[in-house]
Order: structure tokens, then sequence, then C-alpha cells
């Protein structure tokens, strides 16, 4: 009806009206209404971040997925479990998600699950912070915190949570490592978007990868869509293996040192990642050091507040920009917000106990204002 009246009385009739009618153009078709919770998922805005791109003489765009109902990337991947689940009749109305996570899916997942109606149960390393096991207890979810051991010991929180899953009726264990709906959010959803939201001007992608399914997933379909020509760069913390899994041709390596970043590392290849790991054109590792500066930096410069694996991929972003060199876009994704991370992040203590506090520079030390 709009559109039509502008039609109509082309643009001086609408720069006259400026006023109230003139600011609806503006409104994109994300912001329409939506049914529920559920369909407010995804549709995040592309972020030009300025200072980043001027400094590489790239456009450098991170994926807002922040604004995700739960608060990150992984709203993406708690729909697509559950929806795969219902589809494949696993789960049926009044019945139960069960899923060993620790952070931010356990997040989507128990906003996906009230919206839905379904009960979510969460394992989780009895390592975790209280206010993790609070967090999902608010919104919900009934919450095992149990003892932190290794993936090949049957007590794993993992294992804990497919056998709960297989001791109910109605009731599925979603398995975010390795169900491959997990990357189809990402081939259905995230990697149309910044198609759509670069028009195809898109010469780079890169991130960080946790199960893989927003690298793999964003991964796949760029490449699809542009018959290759988008590359893709697996951005690595240190602790994890991809890095040197991708530099040497194929070797796993153990698992050997950590990272102040949360929710991304791996020392496997996840069922998520192994469909499109020949798809890598390249890895960069980012230190502790480049990431928590980056999350100052993007602070203090763009008026962002972002996760360190947010700030992670920023990095990795900025260093395939040189790589690539002037002119060229490069995208990634700016996974969560720092608000669960603050305590730690802006603490002088903190920073000290990871000797990263020499990494933040002068003009930067304004933010760090926790004791
Ligand atoms: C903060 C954060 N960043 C990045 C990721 C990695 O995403 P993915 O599991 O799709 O590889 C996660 C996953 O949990 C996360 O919580």
């Amino acid at each position: 009806m709009f559109r039509q009246s502008i039609r109509r009385f082309g643009t001086t009739a609408l720069r006259a009206a400026e006023g109230s009618t003139a600011y609806a153009v503006r409104v994109s078709q994300a912001q329409g209404s939506v049914n529920g919770l559920t369909e407010a998922i995804g549709n995040t805005p592309l972020i030009r971040l300025k200072r980043i791109s001027e400094q590489t003489g790239c456009n450098v765009l991170g994926k807002a997925e922040f604004q995700n109902p739960g608060g990150s990337v992984k709203d993406r991947a708690a729909l697509f479990v559950v929806k795969d689940a219902e589809e494949k009749g696993l789960l049926k109305p009044g019945g139960t998600v069960v899923e060993g996570t620790a952070g931010n899916t356990g997040i989507g997942l128990a906003h996906v699950c009230r919206s839905k109606g379904y009960k979510l149960v969460i394992y989780m390393p009895n390592t975790q912070s209280q206010g993790k096991i609070d967090l999902l207890r608010l919104l919900g979810a009934e919450v095992y915190p149990v003892p932190a051991v290794a993936f090949d010991n049957p007590q794993n929180y993992n294992h804990q949570a497919r056998r709960h899953a297989e001791s109910l009726d109605n009731a599925v264990w979603t398995n975010q490592f390795d169900n491959v709906a997990n990357r189809q959010a990402h081939i259905e959803t995230t990697g149309p978007e910044i198609w759509a939201q670069t028009g195809g001007k898109i010469d780079a992608f890169t991130c960080a990868t946790g199960t893989g399914g927003t690298f793999a997933g964003t991964t796949r379909y760029l490449k699809d869509v542009s018959e290759g020509r988008v590359k893709a760069f697996l951005a690595d913390p240190p602790g994890s293996v991809l890095h040197s899994y991708v530099q040497s041709g194929g070797n796993l390596m153990d698992r050997a040192g950590g990272s102040i970043t949360e929710g991304i590392g791996q020392g496997r290849i996840t069922e998520n990642l192994k469909p499109d790991v020949d798809l890598i054109d390249g890895s960069l590792n980012i230190s502790d050091e480049k990431s928590i500066e980056m999350v100052y930096r993007c602070l203090d410069e763009e008026g962002l507040y972002l996760g360190a694996s947010s700030a992670l991929n920023v990095v990795a972003a900025k260093e395939v920009a040189e790589k690539l060199g002037k002119g060229h876009n490069v995208v990634t994704v700016l996974c969560d917000g720092a608000y669960r991370y603050a305590e730690r992040l802006f603490s002088q203590t903190w920073l000290e106990s990871k000797n990263l506090r020499s990494a933040i520079p002068k003009h930067l030390e304004k933010y760090i204002v926790l004791p």
C-alpha cells in the first residue's frame, strides 16, 4: 500500500511528505510481525565495521548474531535441531528435549522449548559457574551439573544426556555436535542472509568453530551459490586442533593448551564439520592477546559489546582482509555479546591471572572497570 503510494506520487511527493511516513521506507522486511519467538530467530543485521574496514581498505562485515532472541548464534541451531526432531516424529507435543551444554545452545534451546511447549533437560560439567546454572533454571530448564570427565568416560555429560533421553518416552537428545540439523540451520538461513545482504559481493567468510555448524553450513551455502568463488577461512583459538589439521593437510594432533574464548575450539572433526572440511581454503590461529584487545577495540571504535569468540572472529576477518588486499568484502560472525562474560573480560584481577593485562593498549585501559 505504502509502496504503491510512493510510486504514484514519486520522489518529490515523498520528500514533501518528510515526517512520519518517510520513515516507513527504511523499515526492512525482517521487521514486519512474526508469529512467535521462533520466527524472530535469524534475519540479523550485517554490520560494516567502520574502523577495521578503513584500516584494511576492505569492507569487513559482522553478522550481528547477538541480536537473536536468546542472544547468540546458537538460537539458529537450537531451532533447527528441535524442528528436525519434530519432523522425524521423535518429538511430539509435551515432549522433552535433552542436551549436554554449558552455554549458548542451552539458552537457545530453553527459549525454543518454552515457545513450543517442550520440557528441557540440560546436563553440564559441574565446573561451570552458578550463574549459568541459574540462568538456565530461570529459563525453565531442569539442570544437572555432573562431574567433568573426558568424553570416553560413560559419565561424561553428553553420554548422561543421551541416556536420560533414552530413559523417557517422547524425548530426544539433540546432540548439537554431531546432529547435522545444526549445520542445516546455517545452510538455510545464515548463508542465504549473508548472500542477500551483500548482494553477492562477498569475497571471503571466516569464523571459529565449536560444533562447526556455523562455519560449515554458511561456508557450504556460500561456496555453492558463488560456484566456489567465496573463500572460506577457519579461525581457531589456542588449544584447538583444527588450525594444525588444516595446515598439516589432515593430521589430528592431541589437544594442548587452552583459551579464554568460550564456545569455540575443538579436538575432533565433528559430523557437522566433516561434509565441508574439504571446502576450507585456509586457517588462522588467533592468540588470546589479539582476541582480548579486539573485545576492547570493538567497544571503543564500533560501540559493539562483544564476547571473546566474536572478537576472535573480527581479528580473523581483519587478517583475511589484509591477506586478500584492498577492495575485498570479508564477512564474519558476531556470535554473542559480552554480558555473560563481563565479570572476567573487564576485570583487572582476571586479566592479570590470564597474563592478558598487557594486551590492553593504554588508551583502552579505561574499560577495565572491575577490580
Ligand atoms: C559464544 C560462541 N561462539 C561461537 C560458537 C561456535 O558456534 P558453532 O557451534 O556453530 O561452531 C559458540 C557455540 O556454542 C558459542 O557459544
